[in-house]
């Protein structure tokens, strides 16, 4: 199975996208909704949360681990590859969606110079930047924290016109060092794409992860067949969630576009 974890469920944006162009493997979602939001949480909360959710995506019986949450990415992915997989379940992969999103973004820019959005947690660890500086060290990152964009689009505001005001405010300074890529570092953020690229200009080019994983996923399977061969493919899918919170089915409708069964696990142990 390939498990797919999110702080929460906006990362069925991305689980969406698998499901659709590799609908073939068996899959687990899980959410940790209990938590969420896990982008204004301190460093070592993230990383508690992130590897008890990945242990118990392994104990499920998952061969890889996708963290579809940049949040999760940007704190405690290279910390789990270096400490704890090794150790634990040295055969089976932990991946993440930062080193996808800044290796389109390269390929994409027309100048050197790349925008990052993305929570505060995100921002902070600098993880884009040091993924970017691995591939390219002579492109410059400019990154900008947006907090309030979560809750707004849990909201389901969508449309709302005090969202263009937030907009205009947080990618005013992005604007101004005229970057020619923007990733959007953040599961949620995806579903307001287009509002983005009227804000940022119709120039920057938009880097949003669901459009990117699948090709990326599976790109990564064809590389490594000694995992790809333990996955097995009767297209099962199980939805995990940490909780049912208060507005669980249309959170789900809006990030996954359909109606689907959860069951609620407990994974703080
Ligand atoms: N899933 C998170 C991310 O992609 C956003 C929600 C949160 O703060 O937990 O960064």
């Amino acid at each position: 199975m390939i498990g797919v974890f999110d702080s929460g469920l906006g990362g069925l944006t991305i689980f969406k996208g698998l499901l659709k162009e590799l609908p073939d493997y068996n899959y687990i979602y899980l959410g940790d909704n209990a938590r969420v939001p896990y982008g204004g949480r301190s460093d070592e909360i993230i990383y508690r949360y992130t590897k008890q959710a990945v242990d118990f995506l392994f104990s499920q019986g998952c061969q890889l681990v996708i963290l579809a949450c940049n949040t999760a990415t940007s704190v405690a992915l290279r910390r789990l590859q270096r400490e704890y997989l090794p150790l634990t379940y040295p055969q089976r992969r932990i991946l993440g969606v930062i080193r996808p999103a800044v290796e389109v973004a390269v390929e994409l820019s027309f100048n050197n110079r790349i925008g990052v959005i993305g929570t505060d947690a995100t921002v902070n660890s600098g993880a884009f930047e040091r993924e970017l500086k691995k591939i390219r060290s002579n492109f410059k990152v400019f990154q900008q924290a947006c907090p309030l964009l979560v809750p707004i689009i849990e909201a389901g505001e969508l449309k709302w016109r005090g969202l263009d005001l937030i907009l205009d405010k947080y990618l005013a300074s992005l604007k101004r060092k005229d970057v020619g890529a923007l990733i959007l570092g953040c599961t949620h953020y995806g579903l307001i794409k287009d509002k983005i690229q009227q804000h940022i200009g119709k120039k920057v080019r938009i880097i949003s992860e669901e459009e990117i994983l699948p090709a990326k996923l599976q790109d990564y399977l064809w590389r490594h067949p000694e995992i790809e061969k333990k996955i097995p493919r009767d297209r099962k899918i199980r939805y995990l969630a940490t909780s049912y919170s208060q507005r669980f089915t249309e959170l789900t409708s809006l990030f996954l576009g359909k109606k689907v069964e959860f069951e609620v696990v407990d994974i703080d142990k």
